[in-house]
């Protein structure tokens, strides 16, 4: 009899990540190697290292997930990989080895959607909390350093469905956070610290403007700059305008080399090396950005009649995202959820869980599974 024990396995871009997850909700183990050490040296990630560290973590990675869950390998009713979005190079890492894995134990595969996996960390974890009722759209907004969507997503005889009703034309919020932060010399990932940053800086120090989309068709002849896309290059662009109109390169270059020898954590020691003005920015950026995300969210709410909210990816860990999200939630009568720390960034967790409906309705992978680098939802 099946237990419902699936290993997860996530390594589509610069996290080795296994999980056991029991039924798509009781985590028995959650196991990320991070690679941020390696990258951050190139402020950015660096494909070819990225699968490199694939190679090396992923057999170390699953056998620390599957000790930790206190089973063995032979109790597992399934093996669930993500195929896409991601680098090609990483997704093939944890593909090639989720394939060679279920075929050795005979249990079936099952292909996960990275960006259903960020849905998934958050529903796995609200099961209790939200009330979806059929009929009542979920709007998922996905926010992360690779990503920023809206979808729709219903639940249909145990399966979910979902609709991509907004999207970033340009980069992502995770990516502006990341751009934004290496201008001002804070090194990468800039999410994270730029958001404790904020928090000593004055939010209404600098005004940014988001927003303004012009629908233009692209190349492969789908419309963008819908009414509920996103665009975040602009910003980007405002604060390296205002770097240099205020003279801040040669603080930030500095800020970044005292940086640089800083081992654990830079948290305090980069509040110190910011000036009033750095915080000012830092501030009012993270009030744009958490304020612009809350308005197209709760636009798109409206329009389609949605009963609650699930925010999810890295950017979802971000306080004031969080705060503003969950007060305009609140006053509009929505129910609203966000994924706990640990499963907003990626894991193999949130993948684990969006293929249990999967497993239970036989959605199963074939052999010649491959990466699907662009992989859509919705
Ligand atoms: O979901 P994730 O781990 O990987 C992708 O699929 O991209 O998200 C990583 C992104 C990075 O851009 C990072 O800077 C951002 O999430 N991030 C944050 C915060 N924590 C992580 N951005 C803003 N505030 C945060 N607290
Ligand atoms: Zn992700």
């Amino acid at each position: 009899m099946a237990s419902g024990l699936i290993l997860g396995i996530e390594s589509s871009c610069d996290e080795t990540a296994a999980a056991v997850v029991r039924s798509g909700s009781e985590v028995l183990s959650n196991v990320v190697a991070s690679q941020i050490a390696t990258h951050a040296l190139y402020g950015g990630v660096v494909p070819e290292l990225a699968s490199r560290e694939h190679l090396t973590n992923i057999v170390p990675v699953v056998r620390t997930a599957v000790a930790e869950a206190g089973i063995t390998l032979a109790d597992l009713d399934a093996v669930a990989v993500t195929e896409g979005p991601g680098l090609a190079g990483a997704l093939l890492v944890g593909i090639t080895y989720a394939k060679a894995l279920a075929y050795g134990l005979g249990t079936p595969l099952i292909a996960v959607n990275h960006l259903e996996g960020h849905i998934h960390a958050v529903l796995m974890e609200a099961k209790e909390t939200l009330s979806l009722a059929s009929g009542v759209p979920v709007l998922a907004l996905v926010v992360s350093g690779g990503h920023t969507h809206l979808y729709l997503a219903e639940e249909r005889d145990g399966l979910w469905n979902y609709r991509n009703v907004g999207r970033t034309i340009d980069d992502a919020a995770g990516e502006a956070y990341d751009k934004s932060a290496k201008l001002l010399g804070l090194g990468y990932p800039g999410g994270p610290l730029m958001d404790f940053l904020a928090s000593h800086g004055d939010p209404n120090a600098v005004e940014f403007k988001l927003g303004g989309i012009k629908p233009k068709l692209h190349r492969d002849g789908a419309s963008r700059g819908g009414e509920f896309d996103f665009s975040f290059s602009g910003i980007k662009t405002a604060v390296l305008r205002y770097t240099e109109l205020h003279s801040m390169r040669e603080r930030a270059a500095a800020r970044h080399n005292a940086l640089m020898q800083v081992e654990g954590n830079r948290r305090e020691v980069a509040l110190a090396l910011c000036d009033r003005e750095t915080l000012d920015l830092i501030a009012s950026f993270q009030k744009a950005v958490a304020g612009y995300l809350v308005k197209q969210t709760m636009r798109a709410a409206e329009e389609f009649g949605a009963g609650s909210i699930i925010v999810s990816g890295g950017v979802a860990a971000n306080r004031a995202l969080r705060e503003r999200m969950s007060a305009e939630a609140a006053t509009r009568h929505l129910q609203i959820a966000f994924p706990s720390l640990a499963l907003a960034t990626d894991n193999a967790a949130m993948i684990a869980a969006a293929a249990w409906p999967k497993f239970a309705a036989g959605l199963f992978a074939s052999d010649d599974l491959n990466a699907v680098p662009q992989l859509r939802l919705g």
